[in-house]
């Protein structure tokens, strides 16, 4: 449960920032106005000017721990939902598309006994760079601005709410599945122990993505980077 958060004006990332807070052993989130290396998964940068909401939560999380990137994506797309926004999907396990473009990405790493998630979600950003012609914001969607700090307050209330949920009585996949765009088409993923192909065949009871390889096999992954190879 996330009692306690930590602002920042300027941080290199949240992610590293949220390191040195992990020996006090609390759950909390850390919170910066702009990042100067903002990272992304697979070592991208994660372009982290003011107007984004960036933040890294530390988690002691008692089981489900590779649930937690699914889990912040699917807390990702209910805040959206209270702001009015449709077109919201989740490409497994990490990414939430807003009308078919990137506005939020995830990233998990472990250290020590923690779980650092960190969320970058473009808020009031009123362009995307050439390059990331397949990012969007809630501004460039909507034509809105928004006040960072009750978006940050949402998102905590909401984390708060399904954290609890998962690790007691748990959450039931057809809950995420609604969201899940992907099911049926090829894709790559990335894993610690290299990159695989296939079809995403579904996504399972223990939040897990099942992928038919070429041989016809289904296989099972907690985690890793999936990359479509058709948009
Ligand atoms: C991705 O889509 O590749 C993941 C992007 C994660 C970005 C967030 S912003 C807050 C936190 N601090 C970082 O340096 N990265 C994450």
């Amino acid at each position: 449960m996330i009692k306690k958060v930590i602002h920042y004006k300027e941080v290199g990332s949240t992610q590293d920032t949220a390191k040195r807070f992990v020996s006090q052993g609390e759950e909390a989130a850390i919170v910066a106005q702009r990042q100067k290396r903002g990272r992304g998964r697979q070592g991208r940068p994660w372009l982290s000017p003011p107007g984004g909401l960036y933040l890294s939560l530390i988690l002691f999380p008692h089981m489900h721990m590779t649930s937690i990137p699914l889990l912040a994506s699917l807390v990702i797309v209910k805040l959206l939902e209270e702001y009015g926004f449709v077109k919201l999907s989740i490409l497994w396990p990490n990414d939430v598309f807003l009308e078919g473009k990137k506005v939020c990405g995830i990233i998990c790493e472990q250290y020590k006994k923690a779980v650092i998630c960190g969320i970058g979600l473009n808020i009031n950003n009123e362009k995307v760079p050439k390059s990331l012609d397949q990012a969007t914001s809630l501004n460039l969607v909507s034509g809105h601005r928004y006040d960072l700090d009750e978006i940050l307050n949402s998102l905590i209330r909401i984390f708060n709410q399904l954290y609890g949920e998962l690790q007691s009585e748990g959450i039931e996949i057809k809950e995420v599945l609604n969201y899940c765009a992907g099911l049926g088409e090829t894709v790559e993923l990335v894993t610690a122990k290299g990159i695989v192909r296939g079809i995403v065949h579904d996504i399972d009871e223990d939040w897990a993505l099942i992928l038919r390889d070429e041989t016809g096999m289904l296989k099972k992954y907690y985690y890793g980077d999936v990359r479509r190879l058709v948009w």
